[in-house]
């Protein structure tokens, strides 16, 4: 076990759906420092837990802690500008802005919507959307509108964006779906760089599991909104109980 204080918490957290419990009493902990996965066949809840740690869904039930503060009522954007930053399963860019633009008004943190979008950026801004752009590899797009990018490179941009804040902890829901391998190499390799030499904290929802087991040192399977087993990627390969939940008898 680890002695450390968890970075992100979730302690018997429950979420319904009307009569279904999409999220069924997990305790899940992410401690600083980790890459994380989160598996589970289709529609076992992962997005929905994501939803319910990043605050964009309220729980029915439990408790949510960032850095060991309480956050189960706080706003999410309040909860982004406290460090944590997140991409969804289906890609958020601005389609009719370039690369640099869309890292421009990235600013998650800020909470300002709109009134963001049309106030001039920072010098220091665009100088780290640069900078980002060159480490994601995305430099020859960077005045490319967003809908001319393929799937991989609009994935890599949304890493982009939820980086640009500088978050401790980034989730990532499914970021290597309907992607290349050469640009899946770029993503994991990103993601290494930044948990070494950063110390950048990573929550990973995949189904991509050789994936997951090059990047992640602990894993957590849901299955029908509970938490099936956790352990190292060797252990839950290995686990009859999520073979049987992935593949069935
Ligand atoms: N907004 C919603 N309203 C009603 N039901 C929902 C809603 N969001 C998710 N669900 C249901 O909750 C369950 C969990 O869904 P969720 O999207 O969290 O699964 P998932 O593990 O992310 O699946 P996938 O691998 O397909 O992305 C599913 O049964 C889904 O249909
Ligand atoms: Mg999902």
């Amino acid at each position: 076990m680890n002695s450390q204080q968890p970075l992100l918490e979730g302690r018997d957290v429950y979420k319904f759906f009307g009569g279904l419990a999409a999220v069924n009493g997990v305790d899940f902990a992410v401690y600083p420092g980790e890459i994380v996965g989160l598996i589970g066949p289709n529609g076992s809840g992962k997005t929905t837990l994501f939803d319910c740690l990043t605050r964009l869904q309220t729980i029915d039930k439990g408790q949510i802690f960032f850095k060991g503060q309480e956050i189960t009522r706080v706003r999410p954007y309040q909860v982004a500008r406290m460090g944590l930053a997140r991409t969804f399963q289906v890609i958020r860019v601005y389609r009719k802005m370039t690369v640099l633009e869309n890292m421009l008004i990235s600013r998650q943190w800020r909470g300002e919507g709109l009134l963001n979008m049309l106030r001039p950026s920072h010098p220091d801004t665009e100088r780290r959307a640069r900078h980002l752009i060159q480490f994601l590899q995305l430099e020859h797009l960077t005045d490319e509108l967003a809908g001319h990018l393929s799937g991989g490179q609009r994935r890599l941009l949304e890493i982009g964006m939820a980086l640009m804040p500088d978050p401790d902890i980034l989730l990532l829901d499914e970021a290597t779906s309907g992607i290349n391998p050469t640009l899946i190499e770029i993503i994991k390799d990103r993601i290494r760089t930044l948990n070494r030499e950063q110390g950048k904290t990573f929550l990973l929802i995949e189904h991509n599991i050789n994936f997951i087991a090059d990047l992640c040192s602990r894993v957590y399977v849901l299955n029908f909104g509970e938490k099936l087993a956790e352990g190292t990627p060797e252990e839950i390969m290995e686990n009859e109980a999520v073979i049987e939940a992935y593949f069935g008898a």
